[in-house]
């Protein structure tokens, strides 16, 4: 089932009083980490209202192929591209002879002809229907277009009948739709990555920050959510866009993101990646109004932040936890003794002496250090060093 986080499943439901079984299998597929977009066909909507799915999926439910409405927003092409994996449950004899010849006369049909992604069916239909040899044929059709048939099962009929023709169980389809993905690095982690810099506000238009741009955390975020992951990216004040299947927490001051780092790991999370330039001291009182200049000096009194890695690492459910240290001089040493003092299990280091690298730039190389061991990670783009690291971190914290 971890198979399945992050995953996202176009659920097509077409006519047949198991339709109402689709209802159960959008909760049961979200409660796995999927996410869930509904398309129904018009005989659907006779068994089951496109708003009791649109309600237990959160999204609008798809039913027109040539509604300018729908098109607009999320387009027929945009849905298929968007689905890891198209699962038809249930699945009517009619709509298994329209996939198996290529039929694009609605919106499912067309949405199977368009996607790339793997197509399951849960089959759901009388007995006799589904041992007619027509029926037949097109299951063996579907078989050799490489689309997947889960079920049916055997038993009591709702016309009355016993035989082969049940859906399966929604729990059994989730189980077959897991077996559709592959293993990934990162599969069932899930990780919280801080990123970008803190901002602590002197009074009402004043602030502390630094200059990391957050690239590093967000490069980060994308791949760990490319190798499986569940991702939660708690990111400071940056401009970036949050990367696919990522949920983002925004926070401003160190404060709030020691809040947001100590309650995910409370939560439960597997890797702790601290990526975040988080401000060492924040103004010890922040003035309510605007501090005007009448004065020729005035004098800010700091007061330290807390140190969010350190407290993570000590936390009793402490997860495999990697720090950054972006250092001008004696990189490797001062590392080393970050990764002690701080009882990280890694981290990465790196010399932003130059402006090759580092803070704001496209660009980074590592030298990645754990007790007992350190690798060099040269010089590459942020997105090549971030798959780079987390395919290090998986093979460490495995
Ligand atoms: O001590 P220094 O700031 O160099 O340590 C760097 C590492 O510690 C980074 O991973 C950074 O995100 C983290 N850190 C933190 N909380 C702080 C300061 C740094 O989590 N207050």
């Amino acid at each position: 089932m971890q198979r399945l986080v992050n995953k996202r499943i176009l659920l097509g439901v077409t006519g047949g009083i198991a339709a109402y079984k689709s209802a159960d299998l959008v909760r049961r597929l979200q409660d796995t980490g999927a996410e869930v977009r509904v398309v129904m066909t018009q005989g659907a909507s006779e068994f089951i209202t496109p708003l009791t799915m649109q309600a237990l999926s959160g999204y609008p439910v798809h039913t027109d192929l040539l509604d300018p409405r729908a098109e607009a927003a999320m387009g027929h092409i945009e849905l298929a591209r968007w689905a890891d994996l198209v699962l038809i449950a249930p699945a009517s004899a009619n709509f298994l002879a329209r996939l198996a010849h290529g039929h694009g006369n609605d919106l499912l049909a067309t949405l199977c002809l368009a996607t790339g992604a793997p197509i399951a069916v849960a089959p759901a239909m009388n007995q006799q229907m589904w041992a007619d040899p027509a029926t037949r044929k097109n299951q063996l059709i579907l078989q050799e277009k490489g689309i997947h048939i889960f079920g049916p099962g055997d038993g009591g009929q709702a016309c009355g009948e016993i035989g082969p023709g049940r859906m399966l169980e929604p729990l059994d389809i989730i189980h077959q739709a897991a077996e559709v993905f592959d293993y990934d690095l990162m599969t069932g982690k899930h990780v919280v990555i801080t990123a970008g810099p803190t901002r602590e506000p002197i009074d009402p238009v004043r602030y502390l920050t630094n200059k990391s741009s957050g690239k590093m955390g967000f490069s980060l975020a994308q791949a760990a959510a490319e190798a499986g992951a569940r991702v939660t990216l708690i990111a400071g004040p940056v401009a970036l866009d949050t990367p696919n299947r990522v949920k983002r927490i925004d926070v401003v001051r160190a404060e709030e993101m020691y809040q947001a780092s100590i309650q995910a790991v409370e939560q439960g999370c597997d890797i702790f990646i601290s990526t975040a330039a988080v401000a060492d001291y924040r103004p010890t009182v922040t003035a309510d109004h605007k501090i005007k200049k009448s004065t020729e000096e005035i004098h800010l009194t700091l007061i330290k932040n807390p140190d969010i890695i350190a407290a993570v690492a000590l936390h009793e459910k402490r997860p495999f936890t990697v720090g950054f240290a972006a250092e001008t001089q004696d990189v490797i040493e001062y590392a080393q003794g970050k990764l002690k003092n701080k009882k990280l299990d890694m981290i990465a280091t790196n010399d932003v002496s130059g402006s090759d690298v580092g803070f704001n730039s496209d660009n980074n190389a590592l030298t990645v250090i754990w007790p007992g061991g350190h690798k060099v990670l040269p010089l590459a783009s942020k997105t090549q060093i971030a798959k780079q690291l987390i395919e290090l971190i998986a093979i460490r914290q495995s």
